[in-house]
């Protein structure tokens, strides 16, 4: 089935919703009183066309007894939201902390989920720790010995419960297209991420190993885009093992004029030189930004479940999409509430449930656009 090209799927997918996305005008009114829990879970869905559904969770979520009842019945699989990140697992020098991320993946290793790993290299200074900002090599075979070090114990801890690795995230300035500076880079430049993605390989050798990043097709992504194009080009001629790109979706700030004609162009030229290049994709982070929303919540839900429909009919006509992870399941504990707030404080809703834990119209969507996937090879 990977000989299939993105037409072929698209063909073969029930054709009506996804031809439907593709105009950039489906957006019907998925917004009714149904009950949007009803029927099979996600990852069942989505399993029966070869792709792999799950969400983030935290540490702190797992003393939540309805969050950890949805993620059970919802996910296949899951990825630790902060827990294998170097502020948490690296805070200052001295501490190696991974007694969140041991909570994590003891709780998916118990319930029969997979869990993926996120991340070994967050190559942005906003997100990395301030004693890592702070380093000074002297050489790049110094810089090397410290990142190997870092990450070797990252990928080798969970092996092999952790069957895919964001070996990097954020490497490309979303503003200009160019690879970041940081500490890390200054004396190995890009020599850091081919580094990265080695060593992952030698201490995580079943992993899938992949570039993680937030580029879309949106009219402020174009810069953005083109840089992570010419990177993976770069990765893939110099023979950085690496199987796939994440694409975090968290996008979606233009709606309701989410899916112009130009907009989905840009965006399967983009995604086909991805997969030319004979990489996997995978949705990683996907969740709604309601920020500019009316708050009307019928309306938002309305939108949220229309853009939904549209984005994932779009996107899982690549047989390469193998895997979804939505960023976390209930709407009062998403990280965009406080990442991005609302000017007005009205609480956002941009993941499948709501503060009550109750399931909106969204997942309705998601699950309908995995009844309409054609099926392909899976991970
Ligand atoms: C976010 C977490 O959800 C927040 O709790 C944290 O404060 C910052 O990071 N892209 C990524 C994720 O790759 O790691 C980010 O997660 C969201 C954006």
């Amino acid at each position: 089935m990977s000989q299939l090209t993105r037409r072929d799927c698209l063909a073969l997918a029930a054709g009506a919703s996804a031809v439907a996305g593709l105009s950039g005008c489906a957006t019907p009114d998925r917004a009714s009183n149904a009950d949007h829990a009803s029927g099979p879970p996600l990852h069942e869905l989505a399993s029966e066309k070869g792709i792999r559904f799950g969400s983030a969770m935290s540490a702190r979520q797992l003393d939540d007894s309805r969050y950890r009842d949805i993620m059970l019945r919802e996910c296949a699989t899951m990825v630790a939201e902060n827990e294998h990140k170097w502020y948490t697992v690296y805070p200052d020098p001295d501490t190696v902390n991974f007694v969140p991320a041991d909570r994590l993946v003891a709780f998916a290793v118990e319930n029969g989920l997979t869990m993926r790993g996120h991340t070994l290299l967050w190559h942005r200074p906003q997100y990395s720790p301030k004693w890592v900002n702070e380093l000074d090599f002297s050489s790049a075979s110094d810089t090397a010995d410290f990142v190997e070090q870092k990450i070797a114990l990252l990928a080798g801890r969970h092996e092999p419960v952790i069957y895919a690795w964001d070996v990097v995230n954020e490497a490309i300035d979303d503003q200009t297209g160019a690879f970041r500076e940081t500490s890390l880079s200054a004396r190995m430049g890009e020599q850091l991420i081919d580094h990265a993605f080695h060593v992952a390989k030698a201490h995580a050798p079943n992993a899938k190993l992949t570039y993680n990043d937030f580029m879309s097709w949106e009219s402020t992504s174009t810069a953005h885009r083109a840089g992570v194009l010419r990177f993976l080009e770069r990765l893939k001629r110099r023979g950085v093992p690496i199987d796939g790109l994440g694409i975090q979706s968290h996008s979606n700030y233009e709606m309701p004029d989410e899916f112009t004609r130009d907009k989905q162009r840009n965006w399967i030229a983009f995604c086909d030189e991805v997969v030319g290049m004979g990489l996997d994709i995978y949705i990683t982070e996907f969740d709604v930004n309601d920020t500019d929303l009316k708050p009307d919540i019928a309306y938002r839900d309305r939108l949220i479940a229309g853009y939904t429909r549209d984005y994932f009919d779009m996107m899982l006509a690549y047989p390469q999409l193998k895997e979804v992870l939505v960023w976390g399941m209930v709407d009062d504990q998403s990280w965009l509430q406080t990442f991005l707030p609302r000017a007005d404080d009205v609480l956002k809703r941009p993941t499948l449930y709501d503060k009550d834990y109750k399931a909106k119209a969204v997942r309705t969507s998601l699950a309908d656009a995995f009844r309409g996937a054609a099926r392909r090879q899976a991970l």
